[in-house]
């Protein structure tokens, strides 16, 4: 047996909140309609000097702050996002000189979309097993706000800012993740145009078709996992699925029969922050003390590309 461990986590949303109300002022919507539809009040967004790397840095001191590790001891440094502030240097690159980690830690940004940060924790799992420092810093941070269409009512209401980053630590004798994940192409659902399309780059989303995708994936993924584990979804203390929309959510806890009280979200006031929202979930349960040493966690999250993940993280 051999795998990583959940050390520390941190977060960081930025000072401005955005209600639903704020948005009725300049988009022909409802707090009404929001709510209903999504469970979303309000999120978060970006100001003035705030920026990805800022929200990263900060999410990043208080993950390792809370694992008691400091820099140095870092071998792998990755940032699950798809917003980030330049394309090359990668953010984590940016972050190994921000926070001082050592020259040979390994740094690179991923993007598998709202799967990221799961995609990112099974990445480290594997690359810790050959590196000679045994701890990750794994992020997931996303600035939607600069990629929202706000003349698109369908999309803009749910997106918001933050992000959430995890301390892991891998030993020969910690269980593995267990990780599922999987792809399958797909322009046409969720696609955000890239630098050489000459297309602004704003999110386009058939909602309809992502919500049919995630009611299919979803409560499939958090299955396969638990039974790669060897265990029954009712020996899970707690469920970290990525908050895309709390109808989505209702409908796996109730597919998978899953215990409310298991369940804790956070939309409601995050909105929709891709990459970043399982790691923020995360933190908000370590900090509030609802996730405690020894507990298992299923993570999972699911979205562009389309991808999806799920893994099954132990609190050392
Ligand atoms: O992170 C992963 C990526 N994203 C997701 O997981 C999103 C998954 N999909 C969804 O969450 C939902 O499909 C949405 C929340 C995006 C949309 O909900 P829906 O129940 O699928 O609504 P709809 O698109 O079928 O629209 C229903 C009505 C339409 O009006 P008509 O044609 O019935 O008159 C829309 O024009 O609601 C209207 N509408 C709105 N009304 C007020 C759409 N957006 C809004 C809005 N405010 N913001």
């Amino acid at each position: 047996m051999s795998g990583i461990k959940l050390m520390g986590t941190g977060s960081a949303l930025p000072a401005q909140e955005v209600t639903n109300f704020d948005l009725e002022k300049k988009v022909d919507t409802s707090d009404e309609w929001i709510v209903t539809r999504t469970g979303i009040s309000s999120r978060h967004y970006c100001t003035g000097e705030e920026n990805h790397l800022g929200l990263c840095t900060a999410a990043a001191r208080r993950a390792l702050e809370s694992a008691g590790i400091g820099p140095e001891q870092i071998g792998v440094c990755l940032v699950a996002t798809l917003t980030q502030d330049t394309m090359t240097p990668s953010t984590a690159c940016v972050l190994q000189k921000e926070l001082g980690m050592p020259e040979d830690t390994v740094c690179f940004d991923l993007n598998a979309a709202c799967a990221g940060f799961v995609y990112g924790l099974h990445t480290a799992e594997c690359l810790l097993a050959a590196s000679v420092r045994k701890y990750a810093l794994v992020i997931g941070c996303e600035v939607l706000s600069r990629i929202t269409d706000f003349t698109d009512r369908s999309t803009c209401v749910l997106f918001g800012d933050g992000a959430g980053a995890a301390v892991v630590e891998w030993r020969e004798d910690y269980p593995s993740l267990c990780a599922v994940m999987g792809s399958r192409g797909n322009r046409e659902v969720l696609m955000i145009p890239g630098v050489n399309t000459g297309a602004a780059s704003y999110i386009h989303m058939d909602g309809k078709e992502v919500f049919r995708f995630a009611v299919e994936v979803l409560p499939r993924c958090a299955k396969e996992v638990a039974a790669k584990a060897g265990i029954g979804l009712d020996q899970v203390d707690h469920f970290v699925f990525h908050q895309a929309n709390q109808r989505i959510l209702d409908f796996a806890i109730k597919k998978l029969r899953l215990d409310p009280e298991k369940c804790a979200g956070n939309i409601a006031h995050t909105g929709n922050t891709s990459a970043a929202s399982v790691p923020i979930l995360l933190d908000e349960l370590v900090r509030s003390g609802q996730l405690h040493s020894g507990q298992k966690v299923l993570c999972a999250g699911f979205g562009g590309g389309l991808t999806w993940a799920g893994a099954l993280l132990q609190l050392a």
